[in-house]
């Protein structure tokens, strides 16, 4: 069994210093409590920050020493760390920015550097402790930077990141000075997750904006590896909240809660003490409920928990403050001698009061404003396994109303709405409330905890087999040493090369690729080289390939095969028309006009558009507004319409590179045949040549060629050590 080696920000326990001694409790918080929820069926080691400064080195020893003993690796912070990575960087300037709260956001390079040397410090910490065909698995937000970072030291450890709050739409995640190293620093990890699928879709509009990578169905091709990024959205331990194990007597706190809910309907709120979750905007949608409906005043109390979090960060502490003097002034303007309709509890709860609030608890009242997942709101409908009674309402920001469907989904920001939710969930009629429970306790049952860490697990697996899969096809240094080889014993050479993508790399502008002279120099020396015969076929126009290779005395392809250069002379297929490029000229017109940065480039036999300086999700929105029109026009013609890489192209049906490269083929029979390209044009080449021929695709993508190589660099390289 290979391990899992998890590493977050937090242990799931946290050390507390109580009149000197150290005192270890559960972590609070998402994070902490899912994952710990993952019994002992995974061999697994936990890295992270033990929750408390402790600088003495006997103390420190002390504390590996009682955790390793529970497989958990502490990640020790000074008082600086806290303050500038902890409450600084992850806490100031990700997390506010990350739930939407821009205003909040701290711009500060020393929260920067702070948080690059504690990624770092993590990243010393865990490398001595990796093995070969150990799961590395990192989490959230305060550690973006680390897979980046043991991905360096390990090139091939398998590696997944889980963010586990929202990743925001790309105009907001831009403002962020650094979005760049932060996406570079995840796309370290081979897996990347998210709760839900607007989050992956951000974050992958992100990634292709920022660094260039553009996705196929969330896959990515980045360096020398494969990076899926999808959705998992984590579950809770439900059999732990359907039937919990708790002492029926245990602490006071249950029975009290008991003896409140017999005299009135019970609504809870649960939830760290935060911003994002929406609590004073809670607070005054229940004061407009009692206002509303006065006849449930003294029949209602709204049990409020906030759990104390991030206490030295000042928003936290104007927050609390907020809260403090609402629900005073709510208690004031409503109370009765014997009700107050607010009790509110700033601490944590033990697990006994926890669930008993959950269980008596008539309505669950969960309006954050920005929310990753939310578990609370699961943990609450699990609780209702034996009774069958209550009423979620919940937040359409917190990624839990994803799945939680039926419960009654609100808009946080409106207090009328919320208001109305209260209103309808109290006089809910048993049988519904029945039956909304059921479909969404069937689906927290499902996709529990260990379910959604299994299936991240899996996928991750999967994903690394893909990657030997295409490792495997790469070439290697042997593999290429033994290529060169064969190449130098022939007599006879065929060589066939693609331009845009294979000899030069991509560009906007498709007139900035004009042969450098490197390249230039290794195109003329194979093909002055004895026994060698040079094609280069391209889908460019022929003027295009004559002006800019025309003087090295190489064969060509242009415009896809329409047009074959042999011993000196252009050729082109017979019986080719034009008669139709002028009808589908004006398509293509139309197509530039509402598309600004587009352009068309007409060739001999053919015309296409381009987008390739344009927004790509535009570009194919156009694509796809003009195929019918396309389709229809050249049904007709004996025409094809190609879709490539950014671009349209309207051609003759029945040409392409592979029929182009038969001309050389059947020249004679040759020793050596070696074709390369990166675009999907090339596999008509790769597909036209013999078995024995070696046929090599530039990236990771689908192709019939019997090998990888991974870059422009890469093949030139290769081509140059032919000589
Ligand atoms: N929780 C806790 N102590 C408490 C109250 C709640 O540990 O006193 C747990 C709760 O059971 C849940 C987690 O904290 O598992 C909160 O996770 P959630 O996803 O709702 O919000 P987060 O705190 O991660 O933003
Ligand atoms: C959220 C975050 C976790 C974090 C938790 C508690 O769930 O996603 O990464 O651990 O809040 O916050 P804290 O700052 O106390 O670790």
């Amino acid at each position: 069994m290979s391990r899992l080696v998890i590493i977050s920000n937090r242990l799931p326990v946290t050390i507390q210093k109580e009149e000197g001694d150290l005192i270890y409790h559960p972590s609070a918080g998402g994070l902490a409590t899912g994952l710990n929820s993952l019994d002992d069926s995974w061999e697994k080691i936990w890295i992270g920050w033990p929750g408390q400064e402790i600088n003495e080195a006997w103390e420190r020893e002390a504390v590996r020493r009682d955790l390793a003993k529970d497989g958990l690796y502490p990640v020790f912070l000074s008082k600086e760390d806290i303050s500038l990575y902890y409450e600084g960087f992850s806490n100031k300037a990700i997390w506010p920015h990350f739930h939407y709260f821009t205003q909040y956001t701290t711009y500060r390079d020393k929260y920067w550097d702070a948080y690059k040397s504690v990624n770092r410090a993590f990243a010393e910490a865990v490398i001595p402790l990796i093995r070969d065909d150990d799961l590395v698995w990192v989490h959230d937000y305060q550690l973006m930077l680390l897979p980046a970072m043991i991905r360096k030291a390990f090139p091939g450890v398998s590696m997944g990141f889980f963010l586990h709050i929202p990743f925001p739409s790309y105009e907001v995640f831009r403002i962020l000075p650094w979005r760049k190293q932060i996406l570079e620093g995840v796309l370290g990890a081979d897996q990347i997750g998210f709760h839900t699928f607007g989050y992956m879709r951000h974050f992958l509009s992100a990634v292709y904006r920022i660094c260039g990578y553009e996705h196929h169905f969330g896959m990515l091709t980045v360096g020398n590896r494969l990076v899926n990024a999808d959705v998992f959205p984590m579950g809770i331990d439900y059999d732990k909240y359907a039937h919990p194990e708790v002492e029926p007597q245990e602490g006071n706190g249950p029975l009290k809660i008991r003896e409140l809910a017999q005299k009135q309907k019970l609504v809870i709120s649960i939830d760290r003490l935060d911003y994002s979750k929406g609590i004073p905007q809670r607070l005054k949608a229940f004061a407009r409920f009692l206002t509303n409906h006065p006849g449930y005043q003294g029949k209602v109390t709204l049990v409020m928990i906030v759990v104390p979090s991030r206490a030295n960060v000042s928003q936290y502490k104007a927050l609390k403050e907020e809260i403090d003097n609402l629900v005073g002034k709510i208690n004031g303007k409503y109370a009765s001698f014997d009700w107050a309709p607010v009790h509110y509890f700033y601490r944590s709860l033990d697990f006994s009061e926890l669930i008993t609030l959950y269980q008596e608890a008539d309505i669950a009242l969960i309006t954050p404003l920005r929310d990753g997942m939310n578990l609370v709101a699961k943990e609450y409908v699990a609780s209702k396994e034996e009774s069958k009674k209550g009423v979620l309402i919940l937040s359409e920001m917190a990624g839990a109303s994803n799945e939680l469907t039926e419960a009654l989904i609100v808009n946080p920001q409106d207090r009328q709405d919320i208001a109305d939710a209260l209103l309808k969930a109290l006089e809910m009629d048993p049988g519904e409330q029945r039956s909304r429970l059921i479909s969404m306790q069937n689906k927290i049952q499902k996709n529990d905890v260990r379910h959604w860490a299994a299936t991240f697990i899996k996928e991750q697996k999967k994903l690394m087999e893909s990657q030997k899969a295409k490792i495997a096809r790469r070439l290697s240094s042997e593999d290429k040493s033994a290529l060169a080889e064969a190449y130098h014993s022939a007599q006879s050479r065929l060589l066939i090369l693609d331009y845009d993508g294979t000899l030069m790399p991509f560009d906007k502008d498709p007139q900035a690729v004009v042969p450098d002279e490197p390249l230039l120099r290794i195109l003329e020396h194979l093909r002055s080289q004895e026994g060698t015969k040079l094609v280069i076929s391209s889908g460019r126009d022929r003027t295009t390939l004559q002006d800019w290779l025309g003087h090295l005395g190489v064969d060509m392809a242009a415009e896809h095969g329409v047009w074959v250069k042999r011993n000196g002379k252009w050729n082109n297929n017979t019986g080719l028309s034009v008669s139709w490029k002028e009808k589908i000229r004006q398509v293509l017109e139309n197509m530039v006009e509402r598309t600004p940065g587009s352009f068309i480039e007409e060739k001999d036999y053919s015309i296409a558009w381009h987008y390739r300086a344009i927004d790509k999700a535009l570009g194919e929105k156009r694509v796809r507004e003009f195929r019918d029109v396309l389709l229809y026009l050249t049904a007709n013609d004996d025409l094809q319409v190609l879709e490539g890489n950014k671009v349209v192209e309207i051609k003759n049906a029945g040409v392409n590179k592979g029929k182009a490269a038969l001309n050389w083929v059947g020249e004679k029979n040759w020793d050596f045949i070696m074709a390369i390209g990166d675009d999907h044009t090339d596999e008509d080449t790769f597909k036209a040549l013999p078995e024995e021929a070696y046929t090599i695709k530039v990236g990771l993508e689908k192709s019939v060629a019997r090998y990888n190589m991974l870059s422009v660099e890469e093949v030139r390289a290769f081509l140059n050590g032919l000589q």
